[in-house]
Protein backbone atom coordinates (compact mmCIF):
# COMPACT_ATOMS: atom_id res chain seq x y z
CA UNK A 1 0.00 0.00 0.00
CA UNK A 2 1.01 3.52 -0.67
CA UNK A 3 0.76 5.76 2.56
CA UNK A 4 1.60 9.60 2.36
CA UNK A 5 2.97 10.56 5.26
CA UNK A 6 3.43 14.84 5.64
CA UNK A 7 5.51 16.10 7.69
CA UNK A 8 5.01 18.73 9.71
CA UNK A 9 8.40 19.58 11.18
CA UNK A 10 9.98 22.39 10.28
CA UNK A 11 13.34 20.47 10.36
CA UNK A 12 12.74 17.69 7.71
CA UNK A 13 14.34 15.20 7.71
CA UNK A 14 16.76 16.01 10.73
CA UNK A 15 13.00 15.93 12.78
CA UNK A 16 12.98 13.68 15.33
CA UNK A 17 8.99 12.47 14.35
CA UNK A 18 10.02 11.41 11.32
CA UNK A 19 12.76 9.00 12.43
CA UNK A 20 9.65 7.20 13.61
CA UNK A 21 7.84 7.00 10.33
CA UNK A 22 11.64 5.23 8.83
CA UNK A 23 11.59 3.14 11.54
CA UNK A 24 7.59 2.01 10.25
CA UNK A 25 8.83 1.75 6.85
CA UNK A 26 11.84 -0.24 7.50
CA UNK A 27 10.28 -2.80 9.44
CA UNK A 28 7.28 -2.90 7.08
CA UNK A 29 9.03 -3.00 3.52
CA UNK A 30 6.08 -4.30 2.40
CA UNK A 31 4.14 -0.67 2.28
CA UNK A 32 5.42 2.77 0.67
CA UNK A 33 5.53 5.26 2.73
CA UNK A 34 5.90 8.53 0.80
CA UNK A 35 6.97 11.43 3.15
CA UNK A 36 6.77 15.13 2.05
CA UNK A 37 8.54 17.66 3.97
CA UNK A 38 5.46 19.98 4.27
CA UNK A 39 6.46 22.00 7.31
CA UNK A 40 10.11 22.53 5.63
CA UNK A 41 8.87 23.87 2.47
CA UNK A 42 5.81 25.91 3.09
CA UNK A 43 7.25 28.89 1.58
CA UNK A 44 7.50 27.06 -1.94
CA UNK A 45 4.30 25.07 -1.19
CA UNK A 46 2.99 28.58 -1.13
CA UNK A 47 4.22 30.37 -4.32
CA UNK A 48 4.60 26.98 -6.45
CA UNK A 49 1.29 26.17 -7.37
CA UNK A 50 2.29 23.13 -9.19
CA UNK A 51 4.31 21.93 -6.50
CA UNK A 52 1.51 22.21 -4.57
CA UNK A 53 -1.01 20.14 -6.89
CA UNK A 54 2.18 17.37 -6.89
CA UNK A 55 1.75 16.93 -3.48
CA UNK A 56 -1.84 16.91 -3.62
CA UNK A 57 -1.98 14.65 -6.53
CA UNK A 58 0.51 12.47 -4.41
CA UNK A 59 -2.10 12.26 -1.46
CA UNK A 60 -4.68 11.63 -4.06
CA UNK A 61 -2.79 8.50 -4.94
CA UNK A 62 -2.12 6.95 -1.71
CA UNK A 63 -4.00 4.58 0.19
CA UNK A 64 -3.50 6.52 3.08
CA UNK A 65 -2.30 9.76 5.04
CA UNK A 66 -0.17 9.67 7.88
CA UNK A 67 0.34 13.58 9.64
CA UNK A 68 3.58 13.03 11.19
CA UNK A 69 4.34 15.81 13.04
CA UNK A 70 6.27 17.86 16.09
CA UNK A 71 4.08 19.64 18.94
CA UNK A 72 5.08 22.84 18.81
CA UNK A 73 3.23 25.37 21.56
CA UNK A 74 0.30 22.88 22.11
CA UNK A 75 -0.63 22.57 18.25
CA UNK A 76 1.43 21.97 15.03
CA UNK A 77 3.87 24.39 13.88
CA UNK A 78 2.37 27.22 11.95
CA UNK A 79 3.65 25.98 8.48
CA UNK A 80 1.88 22.96 8.97
CA UNK A 81 -1.18 24.99 9.82
CA UNK A 82 -0.46 26.86 6.32
CA UNK A 83 -0.72 24.04 4.41
CA UNK A 84 -3.92 23.14 5.91
CA UNK A 85 -5.55 26.33 5.19
CA UNK A 86 -3.87 25.96 1.87
CA UNK A 87 -5.82 22.42 1.34
CA UNK A 88 -9.16 24.10 1.85
CA UNK A 89 -8.32 27.81 0.19
CA UNK A 90 -7.25 25.87 -2.93
CA UNK A 91 -10.06 23.56 -3.01
CA UNK A 92 -7.99 20.14 -2.54
CA UNK A 93 -10.13 19.01 -0.20
CA UNK A 94 -11.31 16.19 -2.82
CA UNK A 95 -7.99 14.38 -2.37
CA UNK A 96 -8.43 13.75 0.80
CA UNK A 97 -11.97 12.85 1.17
CA UNK A 98 -12.24 9.14 1.68
CA UNK A 99 -8.95 8.06 2.66
CA UNK A 100 -7.86 6.51 5.39
CA UNK A 101 -5.35 8.40 7.86
CA UNK A 102 -3.61 8.66 11.50
CA UNK A 103 -1.98 10.87 13.60
CA UNK A 104 1.67 10.28 14.75
CA UNK A 105 3.38 13.42 17.05
CA UNK A 106 6.42 13.18 19.19
CA UNK A 107 6.60 15.66 21.90
CA UNK A 108 7.33 16.29 26.05
CA UNK A 109 3.23 15.74 26.17
CA UNK A 110 2.68 18.96 26.99
CA UNK A 111 -1.09 19.46 25.19
CA UNK A 112 -0.15 17.03 22.72
CA UNK A 113 -3.84 15.71 23.18
CA UNK A 114 -5.21 19.41 21.64
CA UNK A 115 -2.84 18.89 18.67
CA UNK A 116 -4.32 15.56 17.74
CA UNK A 117 -7.45 16.45 19.09
CA UNK A 118 -6.64 19.16 16.58
CA UNK A 119 -5.40 17.30 12.96
CA UNK A 120 -8.22 14.71 13.75
CA UNK A 121 -10.88 17.10 13.58
CA UNK A 122 -9.65 18.59 10.72
CA UNK A 123 -9.42 15.16 9.75
CA UNK A 124 -13.33 14.64 9.93
CA UNK A 125 -13.66 18.12 8.05
CA UNK A 126 -11.98 16.87 4.94
CA UNK A 127 -14.26 13.76 5.10
CA UNK A 128 -11.18 11.87 5.97
CA UNK A 129 -11.54 8.12 7.40
CA UNK A 130 -9.29 8.39 10.69
CA UNK A 131 -8.12 5.36 12.66
CA UNK A 132 -5.98 6.42 15.43
CA UNK A 133 -3.38 8.89 17.06
CA UNK A 134 -0.57 7.98 18.45
CA UNK A 135 1.50 10.33 20.32
CA UNK A 136 5.05 9.41 22.11
CA UNK A 137 7.30 11.00 23.85
CA UNK A 138 10.34 12.55 21.58
CA UNK A 139 12.71 9.50 23.02
CA UNK A 140 10.23 6.72 23.17
CA UNK A 141 12.10 5.52 19.79
CA UNK A 142 14.91 4.83 21.58
CA UNK A 143 13.36 2.07 24.34
CA UNK A 144 12.32 -1.20 23.21
CA UNK A 145 8.77 -0.87 25.02
CA UNK A 146 8.25 2.44 22.42
CA UNK A 147 9.41 0.86 19.50
CA UNK A 148 7.23 -2.02 20.55
CA UNK A 149 4.61 0.08 21.00
CA UNK A 150 4.89 2.25 17.81
CA UNK A 151 4.98 -1.38 15.53
CA UNK A 152 1.57 -2.02 16.55
CA UNK A 153 0.76 1.01 16.11
CA UNK A 154 1.66 0.66 12.48
CA UNK A 155 0.23 -2.71 11.99
CA UNK A 156 -3.01 -1.37 13.26
CA UNK A 157 -3.37 1.49 11.18
CA UNK A 158 -2.07 -0.42 8.21
CA UNK A 159 -4.30 -3.11 8.58
CA UNK A 160 -7.38 -0.99 9.10
CA UNK A 161 -6.32 0.38 5.51
CA UNK A 162 -6.23 -3.03 4.04
CA UNK A 163 -9.51 -4.75 5.51
CA UNK A 164 -11.49 -0.96 4.72
CA UNK A 165 -12.82 -0.92 8.34
CA UNK A 166 -15.45 1.57 9.25
CA UNK A 167 -14.99 4.54 10.96
CA UNK A 168 -17.20 7.28 12.69
CA UNK A 169 -17.17 11.15 12.74
CA UNK A 170 -15.93 12.58 15.69
CA UNK A 171 -16.01 16.29 15.30
CA UNK A 172 -19.64 17.73 13.99
CA UNK A 173 -18.83 19.96 11.21
CA UNK A 174 -18.57 23.68 12.46
CA UNK A 175 -21.26 26.09 11.25
CA UNK A 176 -20.96 29.62 10.36
CA UNK A 177 -23.25 31.82 11.33
CA UNK A 178 -23.87 34.98 8.89
CA UNK A 179 -24.17 38.19 11.14
CA UNK A 180 -23.06 41.44 10.65
CA UNK A 181 -21.81 43.29 13.71
CA UNK A 182 -22.60 47.03 13.91
CA UNK A 183 -21.84 48.42 16.79
CA UNK A 184 -24.94 51.00 18.26
CA UNK A 185 -24.60 51.77 21.62
CA UNK A 186 -22.37 54.43 23.46
CA UNK A 187 -19.57 53.07 24.38
CA UNK A 188 -18.93 53.48 28.54
CA UNK A 189 -15.01 54.15 28.62
CA UNK A 190 -13.05 52.77 31.41
CA UNK A 191 -9.73 55.21 32.68
CA UNK A 192 -6.55 52.31 31.61
CA UNK A 193 -5.12 55.08 35.20
CA UNK A 194 -1.35 54.38 33.50
CA UNK A 195 -1.49 50.67 33.10
CA UNK A 196 -0.30 49.34 29.59
CA UNK A 197 -2.85 48.06 27.37
CA UNK A 198 -2.24 46.38 24.43
CA UNK A 199 -4.53 44.76 21.70
CA UNK A 200 -3.10 42.59 19.10
CA UNK A 201 -5.08 40.73 16.31
CA UNK A 202 -4.32 39.70 12.56
CA UNK A 203 -7.28 41.21 10.67
CA UNK A 204 -7.14 42.69 7.59
CA UNK A 205 -10.26 42.95 6.27
CA UNK A 206 -11.23 46.86 6.59
CA UNK A 207 -15.39 46.35 7.48
CA UNK A 208 -15.27 42.50 9.07
CA UNK A 209 -16.82 41.65 12.19
CA UNK A 210 -13.55 41.39 13.69
CA UNK A 211 -12.22 45.19 12.88
CA UNK A 212 -15.23 46.55 14.40
CA UNK A 213 -14.92 44.69 17.27
CA UNK A 214 -11.26 45.30 17.87
CA UNK A 215 -12.14 49.01 17.31
CA UNK A 216 -15.59 48.58 19.43
CA UNK A 217 -12.79 47.09 22.03
CA UNK A 218 -10.17 50.18 22.11
CA UNK A 219 -12.84 52.35 22.46
CA UNK A 220 -13.91 50.80 25.72
CA UNK A 221 -10.76 52.47 27.16
CA UNK A 222 -9.92 55.73 27.98
CA UNK A 223 -6.56 56.46 27.34
CA UNK A 224 -3.53 55.24 26.03
CA UNK A 225 -4.11 51.78 24.09
CA UNK A 226 -1.37 50.37 21.70
CA UNK A 227 -3.08 48.64 18.93
CA UNK A 228 -0.76 46.33 16.56
CA UNK A 229 -1.88 44.43 13.42
CA UNK A 230 0.39 41.41 14.47
CA UNK A 231 0.45 41.50 10.25
CA UNK A 232 2.56 44.35 10.28
CA UNK A 233 4.87 42.90 12.97
CA UNK A 234 8.49 42.51 10.80
CA UNK A 235 8.60 38.41 10.87
CA UNK A 236 10.91 36.68 8.40
CA UNK A 237 10.17 33.54 8.89
CA UNK A 238 8.80 30.96 11.26
CA UNK A 239 10.57 29.36 14.12
CA UNK A 240 13.11 26.90 12.80
CA UNK A 241 12.94 24.29 16.05
CA UNK A 242 16.72 25.27 15.15
CA UNK A 243 16.90 25.64 19.80
CA UNK A 244 19.73 28.58 19.02
CA UNK A 245 17.59 29.86 22.22
CA UNK A 246 18.13 27.53 24.80
CA UNK A 247 21.21 28.37 26.23
CA UNK A 248 20.28 32.38 26.68
CA UNK A 249 17.58 33.19 25.14
CA UNK A 250 19.36 33.88 22.16
CA UNK A 251 17.09 33.21 19.00
CA UNK A 252 18.73 32.51 15.70
CA UNK A 253 16.42 35.25 14.05
CA UNK A 254 18.22 38.25 16.96
CA UNK A 255 18.69 40.90 14.30
CA UNK A 256 17.30 39.36 11.51
CA UNK A 257 13.64 40.51 11.98
CA UNK A 258 11.94 42.64 14.09
CA UNK A 259 9.74 40.30 16.05
CA UNK A 260 11.93 39.77 19.16
CA UNK A 261 11.96 42.99 19.55
CA UNK A 262 8.92 43.90 19.53
CA UNK A 263 7.59 41.03 21.41
CA UNK A 264 10.18 42.11 24.61
CA UNK A 265 8.75 45.85 24.16
CA UNK A 266 5.31 45.20 23.66
CA UNK A 267 4.27 42.21 24.89
CA UNK A 268 6.41 41.51 27.74
CA UNK A 269 5.77 44.81 29.36
CA UNK A 270 1.83 44.99 28.68
CA UNK A 271 -0.31 44.65 31.73
CA UNK A 272 -3.53 44.05 29.81
CA UNK A 273 -3.24 42.15 26.89
CA UNK A 274 -6.32 41.64 24.52
CA UNK A 275 -5.78 38.60 21.76
CA UNK A 276 -8.21 39.64 18.66
CA UNK A 277 -8.55 37.43 15.81
CA UNK A 278 -10.78 35.08 13.06
CA UNK A 279 -10.72 31.59 13.31
CA UNK A 280 -9.50 29.89 10.43
CA UNK A 281 -10.82 26.06 10.69
CA UNK A 282 -10.20 25.00 14.04
CA UNK A 283 -7.62 27.43 15.39
CA UNK A 284 -6.67 30.69 15.03
CA UNK A 285 -4.81 32.07 11.61
CA UNK A 286 -1.32 30.55 11.16
CA UNK A 287 -0.12 33.74 11.10
CA UNK A 288 -1.24 33.89 15.07
CA UNK A 289 0.48 30.48 15.04
CA UNK A 290 3.65 32.09 13.93
CA UNK A 291 3.25 34.53 16.26
CA UNK A 292 2.97 32.04 19.00
CA UNK A 293 5.58 29.97 17.73
CA UNK A 294 8.29 33.04 17.27
CA UNK A 295 7.43 33.71 21.03
CA UNK A 296 9.59 30.30 21.86
CA UNK A 297 12.70 32.25 22.15
CA UNK A 298 11.55 32.67 25.95
CA UNK A 299 11.72 28.70 25.77
CA UNK A 300 10.02 27.05 28.90
CA UNK A 301 10.45 30.30 31.37
CA UNK A 302 7.14 32.08 31.69
CA UNK A 303 7.32 35.63 30.55
CA UNK A 304 3.53 37.12 31.24
CA UNK A 305 3.59 36.67 35.24
CA UNK A 306 0.80 38.43 36.28
CA UNK A 307 -1.07 40.09 33.17
CA UNK A 308 -4.66 39.81 32.03
CA UNK A 309 -5.37 38.31 29.35
CA UNK A 310 -8.57 38.15 27.17
CA UNK A 311 -9.91 37.34 23.87
CA UNK A 312 -11.81 38.56 21.06
CA UNK A 313 -12.68 35.76 18.50
CA UNK A 314 -14.81 35.88 15.32
CA UNK A 315 -15.74 32.92 14.71
CA UNK A 316 -17.28 29.75 16.32
CA UNK A 317 -15.32 29.70 19.22
CA UNK A 318 -18.40 27.66 21.47
CA UNK A 319 -17.62 24.52 18.59
CA UNK A 320 -14.64 23.96 19.33
CA UNK A 321 -13.49 23.65 23.07
CA UNK A 322 -10.03 22.13 21.92
CA UNK A 323 -9.10 26.58 21.33
CA UNK A 324 -10.49 27.30 24.58
CA UNK A 325 -7.98 24.90 26.78
CA UNK A 326 -5.10 25.79 23.96
CA UNK A 327 -5.77 29.45 25.45
CA UNK A 328 -6.44 28.33 28.83
CA UNK A 329 -3.14 25.98 28.77
CA UNK A 330 -0.82 28.52 27.45
CA UNK A 331 -1.75 31.44 29.14
CA UNK A 332 -2.22 28.86 32.68
CA UNK A 333 1.70 28.30 32.48
CA UNK A 334 2.37 32.03 31.39
CA UNK A 335 1.05 32.37 34.86
CA UNK A 336 -1.21 35.10 32.90
CA UNK A 337 -4.64 35.57 34.15
CA UNK A 338 -8.09 34.90 31.60
CA UNK A 339 -10.67 37.72 32.28
CA UNK A 340 -12.85 36.11 29.46
CA UNK A 341 -13.30 35.89 25.71
CA UNK A 342 -15.88 37.35 24.18
CA UNK A 343 -16.80 36.49 19.80
CA UNK A 344 -19.53 37.14 17.25
CA UNK A 345 -21.42 33.92 17.42
CA UNK A 346 -24.44 34.38 19.32
CA UNK A 347 -26.53 37.95 20.61
CA UNK A 348 -27.21 40.79 18.43
CA UNK A 349 -24.76 43.81 18.01
CA UNK A 350 -26.13 45.39 21.41
CA UNK A 351 -25.17 42.24 23.03
CA UNK A 352 -22.03 42.48 21.72
CA UNK A 353 -21.72 46.30 22.54
CA UNK A 354 -22.12 45.58 25.99
CA UNK A 355 -20.10 42.30 25.88
CA UNK A 356 -16.83 44.29 24.95
CA UNK A 357 -17.35 47.02 26.76
CA UNK A 358 -17.13 45.01 30.12
CA UNK A 359 -14.16 43.03 28.88
CA UNK A 360 -11.91 45.72 29.12
CA UNK A 361 -13.70 47.14 32.32
CA UNK A 362 -12.85 43.60 33.91
CA UNK A 363 -9.50 43.28 33.07
CA UNK A 364 -8.50 46.58 34.66
CA UNK A 365 -10.97 45.56 37.73
CA UNK A 366 -8.94 42.51 37.94
CA UNK A 367 -5.79 44.59 37.79
CA UNK A 368 -6.04 46.97 39.81
CA UNK A 369 -7.59 44.32 42.74
CA UNK A 370 -4.28 41.88 41.73
CA UNK A 371 -6.76 38.91 41.07
CA UNK A 372 -5.11 36.06 39.69
CA UNK A 373 -7.22 33.01 39.66
CA UNK A 374 -5.61 29.68 40.64
CA UNK A 375 -3.86 27.23 38.26
CA UNK A 376 -6.28 24.45 37.08
CA UNK A 377 -4.69 20.80 36.20
CA UNK A 378 -3.61 22.55 33.01
CA UNK A 379 -1.45 25.16 33.97
CA UNK A 380 -0.47 23.09 37.48
CA UNK A 381 0.36 19.60 35.54
CA UNK A 382 1.90 21.88 32.39
CA UNK A 383 4.69 23.22 34.83
CA UNK A 384 5.14 20.30 36.48
CA UNK A 385 6.03 18.30 33.29
CA UNK A 386 8.61 21.23 32.67
CA UNK A 387 9.59 21.52 36.12
CA UNK A 388 11.02 17.63 35.67
CA UNK A 389 12.35 18.43 32.40
CA UNK A 390 14.27 20.98 33.08
CA UNK A 391 15.65 19.71 36.37
CA UNK A 392 16.34 16.08 34.49
CA UNK A 393 16.59 15.26 31.39
CA UNK A 394 16.47 18.58 29.18
CA UNK A 395 18.78 20.63 31.68
CA UNK A 396 21.77 20.65 29.11
CA UNK A 397 19.67 22.09 26.32
CA UNK A 398 17.46 24.24 28.43
CA UNK A 399 19.98 26.00 30.72
CA UNK A 400 18.54 28.96 30.17
CA UNK A 401 15.04 27.84 31.24
CA UNK A 402 16.66 25.95 34.41
CA UNK A 403 18.44 28.89 35.89
CA UNK A 404 15.07 30.77 35.77
CA UNK A 405 13.21 27.77 37.02
CA UNK A 406 16.19 27.68 39.77
CA UNK A 407 15.36 31.77 40.36
CA UNK A 408 11.62 31.89 40.26
CA UNK A 409 11.49 29.00 42.69
CA UNK A 410 10.10 26.21 40.33
CA UNK A 411 12.40 23.68 41.87
CA UNK A 412 10.43 24.26 45.96
CA UNK A 413 7.96 22.85 44.12
CA UNK A 414 9.16 19.45 44.41
CA UNK A 415 7.81 17.85 47.76
CA UNK A 416 11.75 16.47 48.25
CA UNK A 417 12.31 20.40 48.71
CA UNK A 418 9.68 20.52 51.74
CA UNK A 419 11.27 19.97 55.12
CA UNK A 420 7.46 19.54 56.67
CA UNK A 421 6.74 17.10 53.96
CA UNK A 422 10.09 15.32 54.00
CA UNK A 423 9.77 15.23 58.03
CA UNK A 424 6.22 14.15 58.03
CA UNK A 425 7.03 11.10 55.09
CA UNK A 426 10.02 9.60 57.14
CA UNK A 427 8.39 10.17 60.73
CA UNK A 428 5.20 10.73 60.88
CA UNK A 429 4.05 7.89 57.68
CA UNK A 430 4.83 4.99 58.90
CA UNK A 431 3.85 5.18 62.67
CA UNK A 432 0.65 6.45 60.93
CA UNK A 433 0.67 3.30 58.89
CA UNK A 434 0.75 0.94 61.39
CA UNK A 435 -1.90 -1.47 61.06
CA UNK A 436 -3.71 -0.38 65.02
CA UNK A 437 -3.24 2.91 64.43
CA UNK A 438 -4.34 3.42 60.78
CA UNK A 439 -7.15 1.84 61.62
CA UNK A 440 -7.96 4.51 64.22
CA UNK A 441 -6.67 6.93 61.49
CA UNK A 442 -9.21 5.94 59.15
CA UNK A 443 -12.04 6.98 61.38
CA UNK A 444 -10.27 10.81 62.19
CA UNK A 445 -9.45 11.35 58.25
CA UNK A 446 -12.80 13.22 57.42
CA UNK A 447 -12.92 15.48 60.78
CA UNK A 448 -8.76 16.02 60.33
CA UNK A 449 -8.98 17.19 57.25
CA UNK A 450 -11.39 19.94 57.56
CA UNK A 451 -9.78 20.91 60.97
CA UNK A 452 -7.25 23.25 59.80
CA UNK A 453 -9.45 24.97 57.25
CA UNK A 454 -12.25 25.13 60.09
CA UNK A 455 -9.63 26.98 62.10
CA UNK A 456 -9.35 29.68 59.42
CA UNK A 457 -12.82 30.17 58.89
CA UNK A 458 -13.15 30.57 62.75
CA UNK A 459 -10.68 33.21 62.23
CA UNK A 460 -12.07 35.23 59.44
CA UNK A 461 -15.54 35.57 61.70
CA UNK A 462 -13.51 36.75 64.42
CA UNK A 463 -11.98 39.30 62.23
CA UNK A 464 -15.30 40.21 60.70
CA UNK A 465 -17.31 40.77 64.62
CA UNK A 466 -13.76 42.73 65.00
CA UNK A 467 -14.03 45.01 62.12
CA UNK A 468 -17.67 45.57 63.32
CA UNK A 469 -16.94 46.44 66.58
C1 LIG B 1 9.24 25.99 19.31
C2 LIG B 1 8.96 24.67 19.94
C3 LIG B 1 7.74 24.47 20.57
C4 LIG B 1 7.45 23.25 21.14
N1 LIG B 1 6.24 23.09 21.75
C5 LIG B 1 5.94 21.93 22.37
C6 LIG B 1 4.70 21.76 23.04
O1 LIG B 1 3.82 22.63 23.06
N2 LIG B 1 4.48 20.57 23.65
C7 LIG B 1 5.40 19.58 23.67
O2 LIG B 1 5.13 18.54 24.28
N3 LIG B 1 6.58 19.70 23.02
C8 LIG B 1 6.87 20.85 22.37
N4 LIG B 1 8.07 20.98 21.72
C9 LIG B 1 9.00 19.84 21.67
C10 LIG B 1 8.92 19.10 20.31
O3 LIG B 1 7.60 18.77 19.97
C11 LIG B 1 9.72 17.82 20.36
O4 LIG B 1 11.05 18.10 20.64
C12 LIG B 1 9.61 17.02 19.07
O5 LIG B 1 10.13 15.74 19.29
C13 LIG B 1 10.37 17.67 17.93
O6 LIG B 1 10.12 16.89 16.79
P1 LIG B 1 10.77 17.15 15.38
O7 LIG B 1 12.26 16.91 15.54
O8 LIG B 1 10.11 16.13 14.50
O9 LIG B 1 10.51 18.53 14.95
C14 LIG B 1 8.39 22.20 21.13
C15 LIG B 1 9.63 22.40 20.49
C16 LIG B 1 9.90 23.61 19.91
C17 LIG B 1 11.23 23.82 19.24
Amino acid sequence: MKITVLNGSPKGELSVTIQSVAYLARIYPQHEFNIIHIAQRIKRLETDQALFNQVIEQVRASDAVLWSFPLYILIVHANYKRFIELIFERGAEAAFAGKYAASLSTSIHFFDHTAHHYIHAICDDLEMRFVDSFSPDMHDLLKEEGRQQLARFGQQFLEAVRNQVPTQRQYPPLTHRKFSYQPELLPNPVATAGKKVVILHDEQQPDSNLTKMVARCRSAFAGEVTVVNIHDIDIKSSCLGCLECSGNYHCAYTGKDGFIEFYKATVMTADVLIYAGRMVDRYLSSRWKMFFDRSFFNTHTPVLIGKQVAFVISGPFSQVPNLMEIFSGYFEFQRANIVGVVSDESGNSADLDRLLDQLPARALAYLQAGYLRPQTFLGEGGLKIFRDDMYGRLRTVFAADHRAFRRMGVYKTFPSAELNIVLLNTFVAPIVNLPPIRKKFDKMIKKQMVASHQKVVAQAQAQAHEKKA
